[in-house]
């Protein structure tokens, strides 16, 4: 498939991007394949080909991408299958959503959108804005169908800019980012603060205390009692065991390949059973351990009612972030980050750090979200945005 696109290359003249002839198409699954070895070198960090494509095969298997992941190709119209040109690519996946409105909670599906490429010979001619335009317009088309689809979401790795023309409205993008902590200055510090030990969690612990669905239907209660105060539509990814199993299969397989002397990486976040703070969190592991970053993927607590209680919770949130430090400097990671931090979660940074600042991001991962629902300018607001959503 590649060296017809390089033949392509060689002997034609590319249409330009806002040409008739270019079509979206959904990938084969020899053009899926063709299209990852194209987006590679962007996105293999320190695997080699072989093991990135095993990697992005192996994601694709896991419960939450199984069944909705779609490889969309820019292409010329008429070219057989097989031997089409890549001009653009990338990828879509359905997720299982809430709409909150006046009181009333629907599950809806979302579209999540990602692996945004053109290779860099074809750059600057306008294909990447083609190929989402052309998404926008199947995706546009789809509600009036079937009125399912109410919003989709990405990451922006190239800023506000580029996204926003097409209806992808930058939402809230800041983060906290801790260093890592050696085992020793670890206990020193607990025993220092008098801080209470955190518990580490593995998978099943995630799953009953962050999954189960008690705890979904008291997140829920909160959006429908908040819809029932403003009108605002109010959306949010799921955030079911399977988006943390996903991620987690992403670092046991990077696990499994770079640190095969090492025991597998069971621990899977960290909480306190008396506050009933809890938090799951994954390992990103970068080209080089500067690079590397143990994400903090989603947080569960009770919203506090009184200042003790926002104290207590604080306390707890503290012991749980320092043992995500000490998890991170036993991977060798670079730092501990956590997305769009509450006024509880600063209480807990500056309990341990006084000096730390939240980081708005202006280029990287910035959370963008387009509302596709009837009311063109609804105001829509994004429940749960932190990084278990992203894929
Ligand atoms: C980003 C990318 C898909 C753009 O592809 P492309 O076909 O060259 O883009 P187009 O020609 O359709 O559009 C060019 C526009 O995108 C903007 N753009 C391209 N790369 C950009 C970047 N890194 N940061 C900000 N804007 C960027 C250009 O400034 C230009 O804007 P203009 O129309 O206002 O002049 C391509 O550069 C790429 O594959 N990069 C590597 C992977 C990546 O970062 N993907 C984005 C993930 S969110």
């Amino acid at each position: 498939m590649i060296a017809a696109d390089h033949s392509y290359l060689d002997n034609a003249v590319l249409p330009s991007g806002d040409s008739p002839e270019l079509v979206l198409v959904p990938a084969s699954l020899e053009e899926r394949i063709a299209a990852l070895k194209l987006n590679s070198p962007a996105w293999k960090g320190p695997l080699d080909l072989d093991a990135y494509i095993t990697r992005e095969n192996h994601l694709a298997q896991q419960s939450l991408t199984k069944d909705g992941l779609i490889t969309w190709l820019l292409v010329v119209q008429g070219q057989p299958e097989g031997e089409r040109t890549i001009l653009s690519s990338c990828e879509t996946y359905k997720k299982k959503a809430v709409l909150v409105q006046n009181g009333k909670v629907e599950y809806v599906p979302a579209l999540s959108i990602g692996s945004v490429f053109c290779r860099p010979e074809f750059r600057g001619k306008g294909y990447a804005k083609r190929m989402i335009q052309e998404l926008v317009m199947k995706m546009d088309m789809e509600p009036k169908a079937t009125n399912k689809v109410p919003f989709s979401l990405l990451y922006s790795d190239i800023g506000k800019k580029f996204y926003a023309q097409f209806g992808w409205k930058p939402y809230p993008s800041a983060h906290f980012s801790l260093p890592p902590v050696p085992k020793d200055a670890y206990d020193r510090a607990i025993v220092r603060s008098d801080l209470p030990t955190a518990r580490t969690l593995v998978a099943d612990d995630v799953r009953r205390f962050m999954c189960s669905a008690d705890v979904v239907q008291k997140e829920l209660e909160i959006l429908r009692a908040a819809s029932q105060r403003s009108p605002s539509a109010k959306v949010g990814v799921i955030p079911d065991f399977d988006h943390f199993k996903w991620h987690w299969a992403r670092e046991e397989y990077y696990a499994e390949l770079l640190f095969k002397d090492k025991a597998p990486p069971l621990i899977k976040g960290a909480g306190d059973d008396q506050s009933r703070v809890y938090c799951a969190w994954n390992r990103n592991f970068g080209e080089t351990p500067e690079e590397s970053t143990l994400y903090i993927l989603r947080w569960v607590y009770d919203e506090p009612t009184s200042s003790e209680e926002t104290e207590k919770t604080a306390q707890a949130m503290a012991t749980i972030i320092r043992r995500a430090q000490l998890e991170a400097y036993e991977w060798n990671m670079a730092k501990v980050q956590f997305w769009n931090p509450t006024s509880v979660m600063e209480r807990a940074v500056a309990i341990l750090d006084p000096t730390a600042q939240i980081v708005h991001r202006e280029q990287d991962s910035v959370a963008c979200l387009r509302w596709h629902g009837a009311e063109q300018d609804k105001e829509v607001e994004w429940f749960w945005n932190e990084k278990y959503a992203w894929c």
